[in-house]
């Protein structure tokens, strides 16, 4: 492979102050991509989008089996990075990258995700019961646009085999989260009872926890964003949340809210006044989009959420829009579009304190996490700038 047929991102991140063993790790993740671009992604691609993710899983579950593997990786790819360490609701995180929801929906394989360089993984949505979702095909490439069209609706195995398969999980230096979401069959106003009994099933297991709110393929639940059934099950679940902790004698678990990237700005000021006045440790932006933008792919006419390159622009909107909201006071995890370290970094600056992929992992491969986080550092030592804390809403 000649130098130049790389890409510029990841070689970006070559260059500056690394150590002998970042060094190392740098070119095992670039040829990762290259390799993963030019011969395991076309094969992927000539199969079923939800079998390929199945395939994916099952390997990255193996990853996760092998003994050593994981630590050699988590070695090589996860190694310390002092200007990269993120503080968000009194938790730690080794880097400001991770996984989004629902790539892992069923905690398969969270050990080897972090292994491979992401700061935290969030596994999810899990509901109370396990369940089917909707009938198949409900996930659609559209590979001219770097995009997803999924109308998957919440398939999983349900909260007590997450939490069992999830209870000898450790992933420090990397972080958990779980993401739970209402039943399909279950109506608005029995909505809160499910997401009480999930962060009851959860508290131990999770390291944060994210109230899904905004998927578009489960019916009403986008609704719960509105202020009416929003208040009371923010004030449940925060008062369910400390008592929980008071009975193990620790703090709280930080949660989060996912929102929709299709709110108007009197919604989303709704939304920033519940998250404010019920304690909530930060909001989660965007889950996929209902609306279509100008796409090229033939499944662009599929129904369910665009997710991907088309949802950038909007997404980093919504963070900047939240960040002069919030003035900063309400921590932001930005979401949607994210494929490359610039990405990134244009994200961080409109806002967000951490980052999350998905659509970006199938179109890039496995060492996207570990590029990005590589691609902030090389932008902290070309800046001069101390800490990815100080590029935070420096856009705004
Ligand atoms: C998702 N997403 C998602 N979000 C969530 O909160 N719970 C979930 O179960 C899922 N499931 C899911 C399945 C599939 C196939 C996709 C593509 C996406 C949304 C995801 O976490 C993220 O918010 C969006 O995909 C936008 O980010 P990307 O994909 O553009 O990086």
């Amino acid at each position: 492979m000649s130098r130049s047929a790389r890409p510029a991102t990841a070689r970006a991140a070559v260059t500056t102050h690394l150590t002998a063993r970042q060094k190392l790790a740098t070119r095992l993740a670039v040829s990762g991509q290259y390799g993963y671009r030019s011969a395991l992604r076309p094969l992927l691609f000539r199969l079923d989008p939800e079998q390929a993710h199945g395939l994916a899983l099952r390997l990255l579950a193996l990853v996760q089996r092998t003994p050593g593997l994981c630590s050699l990786l988590r070695w090589l790819f996860l190694a310390p990075a002092p200007e990269l360490v993120v503080t968000l609701g009194g938790l730690t995180f080794p880097n400001p990258v991770g996984v989004a929801a629902g790539l892992d929906k069923n905690g398969l394989a969270p050990a080897a995700l972090t292994a491979l360089g992401f700061g935290h993984v969030e596994v999810g949505t899990v509901t109370p019961a396990p369940q089917a979702g909707n009938p198949r095909p409900r996930l659609f490439r559209l590979p001219e646009d770097r995009a997803l069209i999924n109308r998957l609706g919440f398939p999983n195995d349900g909260v007590e085999a997450v939490a069992r398969r999830l209870r000898s999980v450790r992933l420090a230096p990397a972080r958990l989260g779980l993401n739970i979401g209402k039943g399909r069959e279950t109506p608005l106003e029995r909505a809160a009872e499910d997401y009480l009994l999930l962060l009851e099933r959860l508290f131990d297991r999770a390291d944060y926890i994210v109230l899904n709110v905004s998927s578009p393929n489960t019916p009403d639940l986008r609704q719960l964003q509105a202020r009416q059934w929003l208040d009371p099950l923010l004030q449940a679940l925060q008062a369910r949340n400390r008592a929980l902790a008071a009975a193990r004698g620790r703090p709280p678990r930080p949660l989060f809210l996912k929102i929709a990237p299709d709110l108007t700005p009197a919604d989303l000021e709704a939304i920033v006044a519940a998250a404010l006045a019920h304690d909530l440790n930060g909001l989660i932006a965007t889950n996929t989009t209902v609306r279509r933008p100008w796409l090229q792919s033939p499944a662009r006419r599929e129904t369910g959420g665009l997710s991907g390159h088309p949802l950038r622009e909007t997404a980093t909107a919504l963070v900047r829009r939240l960040y002069r909201l919030t003035e900063g006071r309400l921590p932001i995890i930005g979401v949607g579009g994210i494929l490359s370290p610039e990405d990134a970094l244009e994200r961080i600056r409109a806002g967000a304190s951490l980052v999350q992929v998905y659509t970006g992992l199938v179109y890039e491969g496995p060492f996207l996490g570990w590029l990005i986080a590589q691609g902030v550092r090389a932008h902290l030592h070309r800046t001069g700038l101390p800490h990815v804390a100080d590029l935070v809403g420096q856009d705004v």
